[in-house]
């Protein structure tokens, strides 16, 4: 049997230039969505997933996800003696008392590839995931999340997986692109990879999703590559790399998927969860149906 998926990598080092000024001070992945930071999205799908141990691969300026991720002391204290018990309860659940959290930082921005490695000394030699928060992922209602549905990949297939999802032609720029072989349900097995195609140089129009389950072997493959696209060590390249050793699956996973990388994706995630919110969707969808658009 496959060992299971007990760990999550998070890479929270980027600079969120797309989000300027918002992101001068404040990390990226701070940002809400109603009223949730984009990387509680995140950390929830990898504790619905099984995962208990959070991994953040940080850097400077990001002091605020380590304290989100723990006890906030004063206003526990005094939403406990304001008696504001649910209040209370919704602070305290963003940190179950069985999920543990450590951080690493990157010192230098050399990409997604050096990110994940930075995580080794704590990831050790067990499969792991890795979720980008920028990549905000809905399972299907009442269904499993992203991570869960791969987490039940990989233990059939004792492989690492990537999360995938057709993009439009002209957007293949923005992601790596995959092609391979139908391999059973939802799945793909990988014959090749590219970070970032041009249109006229793209595989197929399969683009990674921010979620991957890798096995440790990648760790090897980071280690000894040259700098790929934009000057960065790129995971895209590792994994091509890894194909050489040992089988990759692409799962076309049941979900839908805001980039909230983009200010449109944002957008677009914030209004369709607002809509979705048990306190404020409905009347959300009165005012929206009030526009004169
Ligand atoms: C990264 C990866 C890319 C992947 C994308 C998904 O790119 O390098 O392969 O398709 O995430 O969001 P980034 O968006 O960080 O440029």
């Amino acid at each position: 049997m496959s060992p299971s998926v007990r760990k999550a990598v998070f890479p929270v080092a980027g600079l969120g230039t797309r989000f300027l000024p918002a992101t001068k001070a404040a990390p990226k992945e701070m940002l809400p969505v109603v009223d949730k930071p984009l990387i509680q999205y995140a950390v929830e799908e990898a504790y619905s997933a099984g995962v208990r141990h959070m991994i953040f691969v940080t850097g400077r300026s990001k002091r605020a996800i380590e304290d989100h991720f723990d006890t906030a002391y004063e206003l526990e204290t005094e939403l406990e003696q304001a008696n504001k018990q649910e209040l209370l309860a919704l602070v305290q659940s963003v940190q179950p008392e069985d999920m543990v959290c450590a951080y690493v930082r990157q010192p230098r921005s050399l990409g997604l590839g050096h990110a994940v490695l930075m995580a080794e000394p704590l990831v050790g030699r067990e499969p792991f995931a890795v979720l980008l928060a920028d990549d905000l992922m809905v399972g299907q209602p009442g269904g499993p999340s992203v991570l869960a549905q791969m987490v039940a990949a990989y233990a059939q297939q004792g492989r690492s997986i990537l999360a995938v999802q057709e993009v439009p032609a002209e957007q293949v720029r923005r992601y790596g692109i995959v092609a391979g072989e139908p391999a059973g349900r939802q799945l793909l097995r990988v014959e090749q990879i590219v970070e970032k195609p041009a249109p006229e140089n793209a595989p197929s129009r399969m683009g990674v999703a921010g979620r991957y389950i890798l096995t440790p072997g990648i760790f090897d493959e980071i280690r000894n590559q040259p700098t790929g696209v934009g000057g960065e060590i790129q995971l895209t390249d590792a994994i091509a790399r890894l194909m050489r050793q040992e089988a990759v699956y692409a799962f076309e996973y049941q979900g839908k998927r805001y980039d909230c990388g983009s200010k449109e994706g944002f957008l677009q995630a914030t209004v369709e969860l607002a809509l979705q919110h048990p306190q404020v969707g409905e009347d959300f969808r009165n005012y929206l149906r009030g526009l004169r658009l």
